[in-house]
């Protein structure tokens, strides 16, 4: 073949990578059991695990039993008190011998790793077992820092992680060196598709002289990954995969105390502006969704391009496409290898068949394989523009203006990444704070790196992973807790004393007042009998009414944190004006005298004030050439119930952060002594405050708790009312699977109830990269 013929058709001789080490250690050690407690157990009922690229069998792996889980768990439990007691540097020492035996291994791991998932030998060899690598490296040094860094913080115990199939080795380093760096130990669960590396990993994991009982690996299918998450001392979950299966996960974990973060699917989006570098947005496009075959949650799946040059770039891609290499992943050539499963093969032929659009697709060899696909001329409703494929077929469309693009890009209940290609500065900045997603690269794709924090919104999950934002995930705060019991309303006295004009106070809704949609009110009286008002009974239409208005001034958001500080700082003020009024009220509905419940309530307003400008992101120090931007975005509207027995301070210590962060909020206030709260729409509406921005909705937590955490326009829930209704909260939670904040006992002192946790939870962490080089 001349040389002009092989840059023509980009034919090179086969360059296949060895299979003879890896073959020869899965002989000396299967049939697998499971490593608990630092040795592998017996094998018991095992399935087999397949090389997708041959169909052949490599290896018998044992199906995990919820007995398995048990002894597992059990022996993560009683290895987790001396591990956590260790001192930091101890943690860090054994976490920088798992990177550097990884390194070490690295060969065998690439090899094991592409036979057993199909992922071209060169992504596992330069991209999966590196980033491994500087994952246990990275949270080595967070380990050394920790006790410095967090000393209020406390691990949270035995963590159960379940992982996908697409990236075996490197999403169980993105749960081990977590739990392990904060102090947990560990029962993870890899995919039953691809669980040979984790148990090489658990081999390994005895030479860095891993304490026994500090990482254990069960295998087994979804039913086994069931069995751990319903595990009741496995306190925390970790999971990356389906979005299904994390609403399940949801679901099964409500009201169970269990710490969770969920890594799910996407559907993100990859803009390219009509200034963009064209052929380097077509190249990042190649990284974007056919790196890993497009089985990769965060893959830029659909394409969205300026109208004016869409013809052209089209036209590059498909000449670009049809360079792509497809074929026998131990090939070092090969740019894209085989389909995971026959399953997932069949799941993507299935729904690109079932498609319409204009499909071209370029060669790929028989077998689980499936060609680079590009579908054009669907419309934003169609089942592939919305439906996650995890495959590799990119879907199309053209926008005309920014704006366009902003709202097709937020068109998606996902809301995991996004690429901006643009070579203006300016316009890329101002478009990634609009795109709804955690994750965000400017003039770049895929890029991922254990500094930079990686996680989604909306139905993409919620939680980081990655930095100290993912360190958090792992630990809690130590200050013990007891959970909170609902308080009861005084109960209407035998021989009332009514006196003056009946005054019923309505819900706050939009910044006015408004009557309840039920027509019913709540009589509030004091302890010695007087009725002291009357408050509106909210309903699920109340609470609509409220959400509605909340989004309606959702533009809240983007005022400065100048502009929101002063504005707290003037409720403040007029708070202090009426302070004495406020501690009557208070000592009216409880008995008890409420003057230091206003002055507290005014001085958490100045801490919010003073923190609406000083939450500060961080740039992250990546080694790629590239900036890292951990900015704390707002969550949005968030839905919240507040403490029963705190009436005013429980109130002010979620709203003031909430939107000190920039959110609007929907607040349901103490159901036993709601008058503090009806009182302060006054003290509201002469401070300045957009209409909406606060919504408060009076009436019994129990009923308005679960049309609050189940309404799909509210991005995020906190619960401070009593302990059982942190299910209903949480299953109700699942629909749209926001985040939520329930009342474990954290907050039980109210006195002390302020600080950083709570500004975690009113925002999310929106990483965007800035690769950069002239
Ligand atoms: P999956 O979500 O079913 O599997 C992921 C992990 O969860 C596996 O370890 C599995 O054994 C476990 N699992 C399954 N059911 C469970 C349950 N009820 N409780 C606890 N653990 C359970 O993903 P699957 O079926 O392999 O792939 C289906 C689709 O999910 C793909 O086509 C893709 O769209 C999506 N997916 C997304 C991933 C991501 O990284 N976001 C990863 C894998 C799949």
């Amino acid at each position: 073949m001349s040389v002009k013929e092989i840059f023509d058709t980009m034919t090179y001789g086969p360059a296949p990578e060895s299979s003879v080490e890896a073959m020869a250690w899965l002989h000396a050690n299967a049939p697998f059991g499971h490593w608990i407690g630092g040795k592998f157990t017996a094998p018991g009922t095992t399935f087999a695990s397949h090389n997708p690229a041959t169909s052949e069998t490599l290896a018998q792996i044992t199906q995990g039993t919820t007995t398995d889980i048990d002894t597992a768990v059990t022996a993560a439990g009683r290895a987790q008190p001396k591990w956590a007691k260790l001192p930091g540097h101890k943690r860090a020492q054994y976490l920088y011998a798992l990177a550097r035996l990884v390194q070490k291994h690295s060969r065998l791991f690439a090899t094991l790793e592409t036979l057993d998932s199909g992922k071209p030998i060169r992504e596992a060899r330069d991209i999966d077992i590196p980033l491994v690598a500087r994952h246990f490296y990275y949270h080595a040094g967070l380990a050394q820092l920790l006790d410095a860094e967090q000393p209020d913080m406390a691990p949270v115990g035995v963590c159960g992680a379940i992982i996908p199939w697409n990236f075996p080795l490197l999403m169980l380093a993105w749960k081990v060196a977590p739990a392990l760096a904060a102090g947990n130990t560990i029962v993870l669960k890899p995919a039953e598709q691809t669980p040979l590396t984790a148990l090489l990993f658990a081999q390994i994991s005895r030479e860095a002289g891993l304490p026994p009982g500090v990482l254990n690996i069960v295998t087994g299918d979804g039913a086994t990954g069931a069995a751990l998450v319903a595990h009741p001392d496995a306190t925390k979950i970790a999971f990356t995969g389906s979005t299904d299966v994390g609403r399940k996960i949801r679901t099964a974990t409500a009201g169970t105390g269990k710490a969770l973060t969920l890594e799910l699917g996407g559907k993100s989006p990859y803009i390219v502006f009509d200034d963009a570098d064209i052929d380097s947005a077509v190249e990042g496009l190649v990284d974007a969704i056919w790196f890993n075959g497009g089985q990769v949650c965060c893959a830029g799946s659909r394409l969205l391009v300026q109208e004016g040059i869409a013809e052209r770039f089209h036209t590059k891609l498909r000449a670009r496409m049809n360079g792509l290499r497809v074929g026998d992943p131990m090939d070092k050539c090969i740019d894209m290898g085989a389909i995971n499963s026959p399953e997932q093969l069949a799941r993507i032929t299935a729904m690109v068949d079932a498609s319409g659009g204009e499909k071209y697709q370029t060669a790929c060899p028989t077998g689980c394989y499936y060609p680079p696909t590009l579908i054009t001329g669907l419309g934003s409703a169609d089942a592939l523009m919305q439906d996650e494929i995890f495959g590799p077929v990119l879907v199309s469309m053209t926008f005309r203006t920014p704006a366009e693009a902003v709202d097709l890009a937020n068109n998606t209940r996902y809301g995991l990444a996004a690429s901006i290609w643009s070579e203006n500065i300016n316009v890329a900045l101002d478009i990634a704070p609009q795109i709804k997603a955690g994750v965000v690269w400017i003039n770049g794709a895929n890029m991922l790196d254990a500094a930079a924090p990686f996680g989604g919104v909306r139905e993409s999950g919620f939680g980081r992973e990655g930095g100290w934002d993912g360190l958090l995930a792992y630990l809690r705060p130590k200050a013990a807790s007891k959970p909170l019991r609902s308080t009861l309303a005084v109960p209407a006295p035998t021989s009332p004393e009514v006196s003056g004009l009946d005054r019923t106070a309505k819900l706050y809704i939009g910044g006015k007042q408004a009557r309840p949609d039920s027509g019913y009110a709540t009589a509030i009286w004091s302890p010695n009998g007087k009725l002291l008002g009357h408050v509106g009974t909210g309903s699920r239409k109340d609470i609509r009414n409220a959400v509605e208005a909340a989004h309606a001034a959702k533009s809240w958001g983007k005022s400065s944190a100048h502009l929101r500080a002063q504005i707290l700082y003037y409720i403040a003020e007029n708070l202090s004006a009426r302070a004495d009024e406020f501690a009557a009220r208070i000592k009216d509905m409880t008995g008890k005298s409420g003057v230091a419940e206003v002055e507290a309530s005014i001085a958490r307003l100045f801490t919010y004030a003073a923190w609406a400008d000083k939450f500060d992101g961080a740039v992250k120090s990546v080694p790629l050439r590239s900036v890292a931007l951990a900015m704390n975005e707002p969550c949005g509207v968030i839905g919240a119930i507040c403490a029963d027995e705190a009436p005013l301070l429980g109130l002010i210590s979620l709203m003031a952060p909430t939107i000190a962060m920039g959110n609007t909020c929907v607040l349901v206030p103490s159901g036993a002594y709601p008058l503090a709260a009806t009182d302060l729409y006054q003290v509201l509406d002469t401070s300045d405050l957009p209409g909406g921005v606060v919504n408060i909705v009076t009436g019994a937590h129990a009923d308005l708790a679960k049309p609050l955490a189940a309404h799909m326009d509210v991005d995020a829930v906190w619960c401070f009312g009593a302990a059982e209704l942190s299910g209903v909260v949480e299953t109700a939670a699942a629909g749209n699977l926001k985040r939520t904040w329930v009342n474990d006992g954290r907050a039980t002192d109210w006195a002390l109830a302020e600080g950083r946790e709570f500004l975690r939870a009113a925002t999310q962490v929106k990483t965007i990269w800035v690769p950069y080089g002239a």
